[in-house]
């Protein structure tokens, strides 16, 4: 919406490193973002809203109003999003703390969408926030992430350390300024089996809440 340009420059004059970009993303970026989200995904959990650029494509995707968890830190754009998507739980809060909140029962989301700048926060703070939003993931369930860099924002260190893989979804040349869409997702976990090794599968879901609280606890 022309008016969000005005609304999301002067969230970025006031706090720049929060808000990580001057424009709200394009289309292009919206579309590409949410490409491989239809309304059978289930619950989606967006990171950094802003003024809904990804949410209103989410809904034209045919994703259900009540199946949608939006985060947002800068209070300016809460009132918005309220007012814009009032089907939807609407959170004002640091996506850090995503790990101590209790958001869902048990780990139903599908897809979590990222327009959080990652580049501007600490390693500390990217354990913290990714890790957090995996241990609401359901098993195969992915997290999409934007970047306005050349390569994935998540170092490798901490994919290593959170057990996740990262692989470049497409860039969006065409959004001011280009960027570039991650799909995160878990490693496949192998076990032995009568001496050689093959993927795991019953044994993944006994064993996914103990990965995930180790890996919580290794992020702190
Ligand atoms: C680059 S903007 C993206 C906005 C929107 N997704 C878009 O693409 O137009 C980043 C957004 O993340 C929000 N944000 C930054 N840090 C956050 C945090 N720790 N927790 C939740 N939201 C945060 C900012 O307030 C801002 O709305």
């Amino acid at each position: 919406m022309p008016n969000d340009f005005l609304s999301f420059f002067l969230s970025w004059m006031s706090s720049p490193r929060r808000v990580g970009a001057v424009a709200p993303s394009g289309a292009a970026l919206a579309d590409l973002i949410t490409r491989e989200i239809s309304a059978t995904t289930g619950p989606i959990l967006e990171l950094g809203p802003g003024t809904g650029a990804f949410t209103y494509k989410l809904l034209k995707r045919g994703v259900r109003p009540q199946d949608l968890t939006l985060i947002e830190y800068g209070s300016d754009f809460m009132k918005l999003l309220q007012m814009r998507f009032p089907g939807a739980r609407v959170l004002w809060m640091d996506a850090g703390r995503l790990a101590t909140e209790r958001l869902y029962d048990g780990a139903p989301v599908g897809a979590v969408v990222s327009g959080l700048p990652l580049l501007n926060m600490s390693t500390r703070k990217v354990v913290s926030i990714i890790g957090g939003a995996f241990s609401y993931v359901r098993p195969g369930g992915a997290f999409y992430q934007v970047t306005y860099g050349m390569s994935c924002p998540v170092p490798r260190p901490v994919l290593d350390r959170l057990g996740l893989r990262a692989k470049l979804v497409d860039r969006a040349l065409l959004n001011v300024p280009p960027a570039a869409v991650y799909r995160l997702t878990r490693r496949p976990q192998m076990k032995i089996v009568a001496g050689s090794v093959a993927p795991e599968s019953s044994a993944r879901a006994a064993l996914e809440p103990m990965q995930r609280a180790r890996d919580y606890s290794a992020a702190r």
